[in-house]
Parts: structure tokens; C-alpha cells; sequence
């Protein structure tokens, strides 16, 4: 049991009955994340990634439809009611809600809610419990903590109350932190900030991350691995430099062309943009869900026809593409130009 992943996931399924249909949000997803290891999931709006997350946790409402497996530490979850999952919720997996900014009570002070946090899972004397309220918030980067503490949540600036919402989460020293879209709501120097502090916590307390964004700019720096979703499934997964560098499906390719590169003399040119919207999730496009917005795709065989799999394209890299192979020395820049031409 002890060589298990820290999570694994395998062939999750998430489904919501609507009074339109039926929403299949998570389309069987597949990943693990390992001890200290961060991990970015990255997709556009809709795609699953809090679903993603929530089904983990057993905190999506009761009629959902979830299938497939999650295991902690080699321990299935799918399935426990909230008795069991208690436990682990906040204590071994912890979860910082992408709308973080509406999570804190305003009537009470940041201090007493981040030690409420603490003390829903330990029994600690309250002098301990106020030291651990300080050295959290000077973890996540809050300048004079030990005042900072006794404020309330309007007295804290956006950014302050996001890192605040993330040191409530490391309250009790969570083996993975779930992260998303912590950077979403702020503007482009408060997003650094709140990465470092993630970069800083994981550097300090070796903790895992699950980074969920919508931006493969931001996790760039800080993950290990990258799961790129599209419509509820993972299209590719592999080291974050094989991603950035070899990526290996187009709506990947896509995404790091519509990347802005503050590097390059791109002022005064158009951004790539991937054309078209992503995919109902009620009736979804048949083969593979990207092909209605692929520039590489043939149609109608395989591309609409035939669901591609997530297969081995380097060892640790995966892509979901029947022409994985053709995009081998294929760059951004490249499909830029394609673009402006
Ligand atoms: N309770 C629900 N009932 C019906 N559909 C739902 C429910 N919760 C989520 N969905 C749908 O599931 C899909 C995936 O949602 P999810 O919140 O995981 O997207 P996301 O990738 O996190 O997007 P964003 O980047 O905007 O946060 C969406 O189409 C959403 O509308
Ligand atoms: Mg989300």
C-alpha cells in the first residue's frame, strides 16, 4: 500500500441530470498525483476541472452521477458518504475555492476562522492554536500576522483575504492542496503573488498542488506535470517542458500560440486564437471532441468518428490525437503565422 500514488484517479465519470439532458462533465479522466509533486490542470471554462476536484471530495450534490475511481493512498473514495470523507477533507486534502473571495464570514475575524479551521480536526490549547494562526499567515506572505489576524475580512485587500483563504487550507499541513483558480479574480501582480506564495509553500512544507487554471502561462513555472482537459477529458498529460516544447495535440498547440510572450515582438500583432466554442457536453461532437475546432483535423474519418485515446507519445507523455505524429516539430509560432497568413 505504501508504493500507492498519493491519488489516483482512473476512469472518472461525472454526470448531471438537467432538465436538458444529461451533462457529462467528466468524460472518464485518468491521473495520478504523486508525493510532492505539483500538478497543473489546465482547460477552458466548462471543461471539469472543479468538477474535477469536488467528485475527489465527495462534495458534489447528492443526485450527481459519479463513476469510476479515486483513490487516497490507495483508498477508494467514490462512494463514501460525508461521515468517512470528513476526516480527510481539509486534513489530508485541502481545498482553496476558486470563489475564495466570497468564502470568509464577515463577521468574524480572519484569526478566529483560520484557527476554527484547526481546530475542527485537533484538539490544541488556544495559545498553541493563535501561534499557528501567526505562522500561517506569515507563510502565505501577510505582513504583520499577528495584527493581521485579529482584522476582519473587509479590512483585507483581495489579495491579502486569497492568500488568507489559502492559509486557512494549510491549516492542518494537508498532504495535497487543491488550488482553483486562485489567481482568476486578481489582476496580473496579485496572481504573482499568490503563485509564489504557492511555490514558497511547496518549497517549505513539500506538500502536493493541484494547480486548476484556465491559463497555461501561470502554471508553467510552477508545475511538475500538466493535465490539459477539453470537454470533461484529458487530451494531454506529461512533464510541464515536454508540454511547453513538444506538445503533442492541437488544442494544446492552441492554447501556447494564444499565449502573449512579453519576450517577443508580438506588440502590435494579433493574438493566435483557437477558433469556435467549446462543445456542448449534452451532445457532444462524435470522435474526438476537438475536431469541430481543429485545423488538423480529416474529416469525417478518424477525427469525427473515432474517439482517440490517451496514448503514450513519449515515455510520461501522453496525447489524445490520431495525428499525434504530425505535430512533431510543430510550433506556436508556426501556427501563428498560419494563422495571420
Ligand atoms: N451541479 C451542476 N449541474 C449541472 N451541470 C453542472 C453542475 N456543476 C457543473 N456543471 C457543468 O459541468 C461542466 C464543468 O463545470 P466545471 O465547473 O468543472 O468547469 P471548470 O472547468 O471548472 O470551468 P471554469 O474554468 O469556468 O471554472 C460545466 O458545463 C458546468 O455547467
Ligand atoms: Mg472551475
Amino acid at each position: 500500500m505504501s508504493d500507492a500514488p498519493l491519488l489516483e484517479v482512473d476512469d472518472l465519470r461525472v454526470e448531471f441530470t438537467t432538465d436538458d439532458g444529461i451533462v457529462t462533465a467528466v468524460d472518464g479522466i485518468s491521473f495520478t498525483v504523486e508525493d510532492h509533486e505539483v500538478l497543473g490542470v489546465v482547460g477552458e471554462s466548462g471543461s471539469g476541472k472543479t468538477v474535477t476536484a469536488l467528485a475527489i471530495l465527495g462534495l458534489l450534490p447528492k443526485k450527481t452521477t459519479v463513476t469510476g475511481s479515486a483513490k487516497w493512498r490507495g483508498r477508494e473514495l467514490i462512494g463514501l458518504g460525508d461521515k468517512e470523507l470528513q476526516p480527510l477533507r481539509g486534513e489530508e486534502i485541502a481545498i482553496v475555492f476558486q470563489d475564495a473571495l466570497a468564502s470568509f464570514n464577515p463577521v468574524f475575524t480572519i484569526g478566529s476562522q483560520i484557527g476554527e479551521a484547526i481546530e475542527v480536526h485537533h484538539e490544541i490549547a488556544s495559545k498553541d492554536r493563535d501561534e499557528r494562526v501567526v505562522e500561517l499567515l506569515d507563510l502565505v506572505g501577510i505582513p504583520n500576522p499577528r495584527q493581521r489576524a485579529d482584522q476582519y475580512p473587509h479590512e483585507f485587500s483581495g489579495g491579502m483575504r486569497q492568500r488568507a483563504m489559502i492559509a486557512m487550507a494549510l491549516a492542518n499541513d494537508p498532504a495535497l492542496l487543491i488550488a482553483d483558480e486562485p489567481t482568476t479574480a486578481l489582476d496580473v501582480t496579485l496572481q504573482a503573488q499568490v503563485l509564489e506564495v504557492l511555490e514558497r509553500i511547496q518549497a517549505r512544507t513539500r506538500s502536493s498542488i493541484m494547480l486548476i487554471t484556465h491559463d497555461l502561462g501561470v502554471v508553467a513555472g510552477i508545475a511538475d506535470r500538466i493535465a490539459v482537459m477539453y470537454a470533461g477529458r484529458h487530451i494531454e498529460t506529461g512533464p510541464v517542458d515536454q508540454i511547453f516544447y513538444e506538445p503533442r495535440h492541437p488544442y494544446t498547440l492552441g492554447l501556447l500560440a494564444s499565449l502573449p510572450r512579453l519576450d517577443r515582438k508580438t506588440h502590435g500583432q494579433k493574438l493566435y486564437r483557437i477558433t469556435g466554442q467549446p462543445p456542448s457536453l449534452i451532445e457532444r461532437p462524435p470522435g474526438c471532441t476537438f475536431h469541430p475546432r481543429c485545423e488538423f483535423a480529416r474529416l469525417p474519418e478518424p477525427c469525427a468518428t473515432v474517439v482517440p485515446a490517451l496514448e503514450e507519445v513519449d515515455p510520461s507523455h501522453r496525447a489524445a490525437c490520431h495525428f499525434s505524429e504530425g505535430l512533431v516539430g510543430l510550433t506556436p509560432e508556426r501556427l501563428r503565422e498560419g494563422q495571420r497568413a
